[in-house]
């Protein structure tokens, strides 16, 4: 393995564990970290001595090689390594862009299709196995991407909506995270026909309303944008017997949006408007045997509701929800 290789592994260590924490948090609309030039020798060094854990991840690399955080570990025209940090609480991010390569030689194809502006998707973003990072690139809307593209980036832009062919035919795409811009619509069919779509990231937009999602979806955090409860269909996560994770922290939901699947692991819904629970909304009053044994985190803190006067909505778990009692 060379150096480059042990620095995006590297990488990929730090990075891995402060990702899967924030999952079970809120993560607020918040940009950024250090960003620390170590000359490459002093890296290498590190690396060796990191390399019981690095060899570990060696089997791990097929699974991570599409993470954003494979983008760290990289070449400045100077010839250093950029290492970057931040806040352990907080969502990572990645360096700002920097340009490829101009003098590079070619490659027909390889840079994806042509951007709006002309320029290949793939110097407008970095393009790397399956997986396209746009952050922090200021663009407007979403580019046309390689019909291989399997995970999109597009945090901390300036995007304001999400368009019926922004996605399609990308039967690929498994993950969409445009945290942190403008957007205020998602066509109600930009989603939808997308088969292998599991993870959405629209945390701190502007949306209204939440579109027609695949029953694919294991991860969905819309947290700080400007959902009321009108803004999300009935009945909209009912079918999604893989979902996992639905953040809808700070929001303006004035209910729990009903029914919630079996597979469900956590609800964020701090931060709302949602002012009764009964004895249906997480459990069954119909048969008392029932238990909701994957539903471990539910967030009600910060929403007008006094959680003592229900007493019965919460026999069926494993875990009472979070809020004032
Ligand atoms: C909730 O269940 C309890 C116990 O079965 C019952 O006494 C109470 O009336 C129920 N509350 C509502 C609003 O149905
Ligand atoms: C909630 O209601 C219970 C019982 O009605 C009461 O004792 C408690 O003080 C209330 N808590 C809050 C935070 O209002």
């Amino acid at each position: 393995m060379n150096t480059f290789t042990y620095i995006v592994l590297l990488g990929l260590l730090t990075l891995e564990a402060a990702i899967a924490a924030p999952m079970k948090n809120e993560k607020p609309a918040k940009k950024l970290r250090q960003i620390q030039v170590l000359p490459g020798d002093l890296l290498e060094e590190f690396a060796y001595m990191n390399q019981d854990a690095l060899n570990f991840y060696d089997y791990e690399e097929e699974l991570t090689i599409n993470e954003p955080q494979i983008e760290i570990g990289r070449l400045t025209p100077s010839g250093n390594r950029v290492l970057v940090n931040y806040d352990s609480d907080y969502e990572e991010e990645l360096i700002p862009h920097e340009p490829l390569d101009p003098g590079a030689p070619s490659v027909p194809g390889l840079l994806g299709p042509d951007t709006k502006e002309g320029l290949p998707t793939c110097l407008l973003c970095t393009c790397l196995s399956g997986s396209v990072y746009c952050d922090d690139t200021d663009i407007e809307s979403i580019p046309p991407l390689p019909k291989d593209t399997t995970y999109f980036y597009a945090r901390f832009n300036k995007l304001t909506n999400i368009k019926k062919g922004d996605f399609s035919g990308l039967n690929h795409l498994k993950r969409i995270d445009v945290t942190g811009n403008r957007i205020s619509s998602i066509d109600e069919d930009a989603l939808r026909q997308l088969p292998e779509l599991v993870d959405l990231m629209v945390a701190s937009n502007e949306l209204v309303q939440l579109p027609e999602l695949p029953k694919t979806m294991i991860n969905i955090d819309a947290s700080h944008n400007k959902l009321h409860s009108n803004g999300i269909k009935k009945e909209a996560f009912k079918d999604m017997s893989n979902l996992e994770y639905l953040y809808l922290a700070g929001n303006a939901l004035s209910y729990v949006p009903l029914p919630l699947p079996e597979s469900l692991r956590s609800i964020n819904l701090q931060n709302n408007n949602v002012q009764q629970i009964d004895n249906d909304t997480f459990c069954n009053s119909k048969d008392i045997h029932y238990v909701r044994k994957a539903l471990e985190l539910i967030r009600l803190d910060g929403n007008p509701i006094n959680l003592s006067k229900t007493p019965d909505a919460y026999i069926c778990l494993p875990q009472v929800p979070h809020g004032n009692y």
